[in-house]
């Protein structure tokens, strides 16, 4: 009895164990803190700084939130929607400042398929480039990875839905759970369908 007993508490440790690494991992930097409106957040104010820029502000009122946004706009040309400020702004006013208040719900439409729109719109293309490699890799430089991989729609659908780091260095992408599968899809679908000219 004893000696089957011990190793499935191993395992059972091993595994714990394991879980107690990943949380550990810096999550801080490579996304900002979960809650509704977060991948807009991941999507658009990630490519030119870590989160620790939001972390490191003391909280303070949603017109801060709306001046730095603007700011990040105007002065520095991020490339944020117009339709996505507003969702932005109180995703940072309740998650890093004091408006408790801000609207909860971040809706993503979900009639839009054309990949190109999508790709701008979630802030694919801040960190990629189909033809060089910027913050992640250039969508050429995967279609080619995965050129003979039967496998491939689901690996890049999981890169997406999923995100992460590893495959391509050691910087993680975040996670995207905000779009309909058939937005994954279409997205997925024209990541892989860049050739090299
Ligand atoms: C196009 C690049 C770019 C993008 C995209 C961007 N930022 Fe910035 N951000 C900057 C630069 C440049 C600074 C100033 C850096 C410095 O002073 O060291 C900055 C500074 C900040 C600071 C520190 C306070 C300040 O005003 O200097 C905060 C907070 C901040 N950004 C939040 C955001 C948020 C929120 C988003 C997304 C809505 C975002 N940033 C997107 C470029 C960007
Ligand atoms: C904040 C930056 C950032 C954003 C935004 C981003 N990515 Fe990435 N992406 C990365 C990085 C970094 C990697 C490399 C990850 C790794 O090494 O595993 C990557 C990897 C990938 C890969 C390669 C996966 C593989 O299996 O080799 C695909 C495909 C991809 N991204 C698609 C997208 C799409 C589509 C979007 C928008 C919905 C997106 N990315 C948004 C940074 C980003």
């Amino acid at each position: 009895m004893k000696r089957i007993l011990i190793p499935a508490m191993l395992a059972i440790g091993f595994v714990a164990t394991a879980k107690v690494v990943t949380i550990q991992l810096p999550v801080e930097t490579a996304s900002y803190k979960a809650g509704a409106g977060v991948e807009l957040a991941n999507s658009q104010c990630l490519a030119c700084h870590s989160a620790d820029y939001a972390s490191m502000q003391p909280p303070k009122p949603r017109d801060f939130w709306t001046a730095e946004v603007a700011k990040m706009k105007g002065k520095y040309a991020a490339p944020i929607p117009d339709d996505q400020t507003n969702a932005l702004i109180a995703y940072f006013s309740r998650s890093y400042g004091t408006d408790t208040n801000a609207a909860s719900t971040v809706a993503f439409d979900s009639t839009i398929l054309d990949p190109q729109t999508l790709a701008t719109k979630m802030g694919c293309l801040n960190c990629h480039n189909v033809d060089k490699k910027v913050i992640g890799p250039a969508y050429q430089d995967v279609a080619a990875k995965y050129a003979h991989d039967a496998n491939a729609m689901q690996r890049v659908r999981e890169q997406i839905t999923r995100g992460g780091s590893g495959k391509w260095g050691t910087v993680p992408m975040p996670a995207y759970t905000i779009m309909t599968d058939a937005q994954v899809d279409s997205l997925a679908n024209w990541v892989l369908s860049q050739k090299a000219k």
